[in-house]
Order: structure tokens, then C-alpha cells, then sequence
């Protein structure tokens, strides 16, 4: 901001709690939710859904597990109300769901709201009107705390008075003073004592205060002293269920939502992927993974986030940011050689019989496959990545476990291509530049036949009589060794063409079943300056894969 514009702005506000206690508590268990994905959300769009649209992000959040679900704003239009009436015409909410309309204090517009819920088996009625000291100033130009408070209390009046009109549904009551965040806590408090002395609640059947962070002004410690201070000094406490609806403005509406839990909060409204009006409303999927992956159990099931992303993406034509928590396109992916190189000894103890009690990969606060993501992507490859990450690409992609310390070599090669490139390097991309570089090469030597002999008067020795190409000549060669690998290296010692040492071999069947290929790596040191050189044969025989392999390290000397 320009320097001289902070003037205009006031300072963080404190809130009076001298003995505030949520510091010191933890979360423990879920929240009730309620989505308000139908409405909050839906209100933010450029395009609202549709009729049809809604009802799939309905049966995607019904699918999900939640039990309240704010479907729409009835009185506001012909499709929220259209809406309403198609749910409960069609038979489409499930007995143990609650569907909650939202609707402001003002008398035609509850009348309506009743309308469309005649039918419905339960419902929540969602009472609001505005009480910051803002609101009441500007949009409804200098009301009293008492207008204000008439205003709420009349439409709860009302509500309450018109509940025996629809026999047929069990009503519960929600009321929000809008802009809580914004008003003197004094008197939300005030406002909501009264509109629990028109509703008259019982510790059986509670009110929904539903305390919002209208616009997220001030920092997330401050939305939980809000929190504790009402919880506190709310004469009925048990006779209210204290729920959260924060946005999101200063980008920490989750940590709010977080806080306020800790504050003794009872429920959360928020959307999928926190779509909302501005910068959104809370997040549900972050607050409830987070939980997850603290092992608390939420009652709500993203273990298919892929598949919700793509509902919710198009039915309400948004777009999940790569680096949104948990759902992101990126966020458990790692570019940085360090991290790769982490995150592979991470992985490699999660395999079963490692040891390893809970989830501990560094950089990774879940295990992707617990919500339906791939492994896949953990890894990508592009300049900034490390010899890690392409063996762990080579490994889980094409079954190709390298020896350690081959991993430096093929490391340089791919992190130069990708340089030179200047782009991110597909897993294939990765793979051919292993093949072509390290597996089965032919030039300038190439190994065409070969036949071994074992001699019974010597046993564990072998005579290998190989045919092989060099420079385009071919060359019958000989040479006898403790095995099929050191017989070829004395044969072609014999022809003087031997200027290495055999320092490392490995071998493994890539894949199971009696189908696979085999892969042997083979290294070399190079007698003039001692350099160590990799070469990688493939070959459906494992004799021949490390004959292949000696053959590769051979032609990179
Ligand atoms: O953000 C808000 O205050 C709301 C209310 C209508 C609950 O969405
Ligand atoms: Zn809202």
C-alpha cells in the first residue's frame, strides 16, 4: 500500500478476556458441518447453477456425509425456490439430512421461505439480519440497537409463529446477527439473548446461534476471544449450539475456524474448496483433513477428493488453485532435488514391513492414496530436481530399482536435459533418456551370441565363448571365470580389450510373473583415472541382462 494510505486504516482491536482459555485447548473431535456450498457458495458465482446443476453438488454433498446442507435462499428467487420444491417434491433428502434456508428478517420473505419447505421431513431455518455498528450506520442508515434488535426478534417471532403450519417437518432455528465479527459483543450478545427468549429453545432441542465472520477483519486470535467471550457470557449456553462461518479476506479463515473451535465452538459452516463470495468462505475440506491427519474422525469422506474437484469444478465452473490444500493440483508434488530425496526415504520406510508406525514422509502431511490421489505425481522432474526424484520416478514408474550410487550419474544426465530443455520432463521423457544413454548399448562393442560351458572337474567355474561386434567386426572371444559376467570380462581381457575393473553388479526381475524382464546394472572403473561408470542391461534372461549391462558400461568408458 502507499504509505500515506495506513491512516486510513485503525489498529487491531483487543477483546476484554483476561482469562482467555483456548490457547490451551485442543481440538479433539469434529465439529457438527453444515455446507453452504448451495448457498454461500453458490450466491458467489458469476453463473449461478442451475436446477440440475445444484442437485448433483447436492447428492456430491450428501455422498460426502454431511447432515446439514444449506440449500439455497428460497425467497430470493424463482430458482432457489424451484430448488427447494424439487428436493422435496422429488423425495431427494435423505431422512437423517437436514436442509437449511437462509432468509432474511423481513415478514414476506419468511412467508415464502415457509412455502417451499412444505413437505420437507427437517429442516433448519435460517434467520439473519446485519448488527455491526457499520451495517447499522450505513446500509440502514443510522438504526438504533434497538431497531436491530426488533428486527431480529420480530422475524423469530414470526418463524416460531409459523411453525405449526407445516405439520409435516421438524423445524429447527438458526439465527445469525450478520457482521458479527464487526459488532460490539455486547450486543450480539443482547440481540441473540433475545431472539432465544422469542424462540424459547431447550437443552433437547437447541438453537443454531451462528456467529459470522461476515468479512474476516481482524487476526484468527481475535475471532477466538470473540468466540470465548460469547460462549462465556451467554446466560443459556446449553441451550445454543454455537456454530462458525468464517470468510476468508485476510486469507486465514481456516486458522479462524480452527481457533473458534478451540473456543468452545459447536459447529462449521463452510463450502468445498472454500467457494464464497470475495475470498471465499471457510474451507470445509481443509478443516476436515487437517482433523484426518491428526487421526480424528469428521463423519465426512474425502477419500474421492479428485472426483469432487471435478463435480464441484464443473458445476460451478471455478477452479481448484494448484496449491490449494489437499485438493490442489501441486500440493503433493515436489520439484526440489532435497525434498524428492526426502520424501523417496520417506516412502521407502512406508513400505509394510519397514517399521514404520504412523505416516512420517517428510513434506508430506498425508498419504496422497488416503484421498484418492496418485502417487504419481509426488515426484516431478524438472532442473531443480535431484538424482531422488528420478529414481524414484524410474522405480515406481517403470520397475527399475538403480543401486544407490548410480543414482548421481543418472541424476546429472536428466537434470541436464531437463536444463537444456527447459521444461519439466515427462516420466517418458525420464525413461528414454535412461534407455538411451545407460541400458543395452551396442556401440562400439556388441555383444551378438554367446555360449557358456561349465566344467565338471572345476566346479563354480564357467567358460564363456561369446560372439561380439566391435567397430563392425565380429570377433569370437573367450574366458573363463567364476561366473557368466567375470568369464566375458577374461575373454575380453584375452583380446586386450579390457582397460576396467568390475566394481559393483546388481541384478532384479522387473515386475512379477514369469513374463518379466530383468534389469542388471553394472559398474566399471576406468584403469586410466579410475572414473566409476554405470551401465544397465534389460533382458527377458537374467544372464544375458548382466551380460548386456557389462557390455553398456563397457561402451560409456
Ligand atoms: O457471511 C455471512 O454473514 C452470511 C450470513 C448470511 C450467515 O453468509
Ligand atoms: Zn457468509
Amino acid at each position: 500500500m502507499k504509505p500515506d494510505s495506513l491512516t486510513k486504516y485503525r489498529p487491531f482491536p483487543k477483546v476484554d478476556l483476561p482469562d482467555r482459555q483456548w490457547p490451551d485447548h485442543e481440538i479433539t473431535k469434529a465439529p457438527l458441518w453444515c455446507s453452504v456450498d448451495l448457498r454461500d457458495g453458490n450466491q458467489a458465482l458469476a453463473v449461478p447453477m442451475s436446477v440440475e446443476e445444484k442437485l448433483e453438488m447436492f447428492q456430491l454433498l450428501v455422498g460426502i456425509g454431511f447432515k446439514q446442507i444449506e440449500v439455497g435462499f428460497p425467497s430470493a428467487s424463482d430458482t432457489e425456490f424451484a430448488f427447494m420444491r424439487r428436493l422435496v417434491e422429488d423425495k431427494l433428502v435423505p431422512d437423517d439430512v437436514q436442509v437449511q434456508v437462509l432468509v432474511q428478517a423481513r415478514e414476506h420473505l419468511i412467508r415464502r421461505t415457509f412455502e417451499s419447505l412444505a413437505g420437507a421431513k427437517n429442516a433448519i431455518v435460517h434467520l439473519y439480519n446485519s448488527t455491526s455498528p457499520l451495517q447499522r450506520r450505513v446500509t440502514f442508515r443510522d438504526a438504533s440497537q434497538e431497531e436491530i434488535k426488533a428486527i431480529a426478534v420480530d422475524g423469530t417471532t414470526l418463524v416460531k409463529s409459523l411453525v405449526p403450519t407445516l405439520p409435516e417437518t421438524s423445524i429447527a432455528f438458526q439465527y445469525s446477527p450478520e457482521s458479527f465479527s464487526d459488532t460490539e459483543l455486547e450486543f450480539s450478545l443482547e440481540v441473540c439473548e433475545d431472539v432465544m427468549d422469542a424462540w424459547q429453545p431447550s437443552v433437547e432441542s437447541p438453537i443454531i446461534l451462528n456467529l459470522p465472520a461476515t468479512v474476516e477483519w481482524f487476526t484468527p486470535n481475535v475471532h477466538a476471544d470473540q468466540i470465548e467471550w460469547f460462549c462465556k457470557h451467554l446466560t443459556r449456553r446449553d441451550q445454543a449450539l454455537i456454530s462458525l462461518h468464517t470468510h476468508n479476506d485476510r486469507g486465514t479463515g481456516t486458522a479462524a475456524t480452527e481457533l473458534g473451535l478451540m473456543a468452545g465452538a459447536d459447529r462449521v459452516e463452510g463450502t468445498l474448496f472454500g467457494n464464497g463470495e470475495r475470498t471465499g468462505n471457510l474451507d470445509i475440506v481443509t478443516v476436515a483433513l487437517n482433523m484426518n491427519s491428526h487421526g480424528i474422525e469428521t463423519g465426512l469422506d474425502f477419500s474421492q477428493l479428485s472426483h469432487i474437484r471435478e463435480v464441484y469444478e464443473r458445476t460451478t465452473r471455478m477452479i481448484v488453485p494448484e496449491r490449494q490444500p489437499y485438493g490442489g493440483e501441486l500440493v503433493f508434488t515436489a520439484f526440489s532435488g532435497s525434498h524428492q530425496d526426502a520424501i523417496k526415504k520417506g516412502m521407502d520406510l512406508q513400505k509394510p514391513d519397514a517399521g514404520e508406525q504412523h505416516w512420517a514422509v517428510p513434506y508430506l502431511t498425508v498419504d496422497p492414496q488416503d484421498i484418492g490421489r496418485s502417487y504419481e505425481a509426488i515426484i516431478r522432474i524438472n532442473s531443480q530436481s535431484g538424482k531422488g526424484g528420478v529414481a524414484y520416478v524410474l522405480d515406481r514408474e517403470y520397475g527399475l530399482d538403480l543401486p544407490k550410487t548410480m543414482h548421481p550419474e543418472v541424476g546429472l544426465l536428466v537434470n541436464s536435459l531437463a536444463d537444456q530443455l527447459g521444461e519439466e520432463l515427462s516420466s517418458e521423457k525420464i525413461r528414454d533418456a535412461f534407455y538411451s544413454e545407460f541400458v543395452n548399448s551396442e556401440t562400439p562393442l556388441r555383444l551378438v551370441d554367446y555360449e557358456l560351458v561349465h566344467d565338471k572337474n572345476a566346479p563354480g567355474k564357467v567358460m564363456c565363448i561369446a560372439k561380439v561386434d566391435r567397430d563392425g567386426g565380429i570377433h569370437i572371444v573367450r574366458g573363463e571365470g567364476n561366473g557368466p559376467i567375470n568369464a566375458f570380462t577374461q575373454a575380453l581381457e584375452a583380446q586386450g580389450w579390457k582397460d576396467f575393473s568390475l566394481t559393483d553388479y546388481r541384478s532384479h526381475a522387473m515386475g512379477s510373473g514369469s513374463a518379466t524382464d530383468s534389469a542388471a546394472y553394472v559398474q566399471l572403473q576406468r584403469d586410466s583415472d579410475g572414473a566409476l561408470i554405470w551401465g544397465c542391461g534389460i533382458d527377458p534372461s537374467i544372464e544375458m541382462a548382466g551380460l548386456r549391462a557389462l557390455v553398456s558400461a563397457c561402451n560409456r568408458l
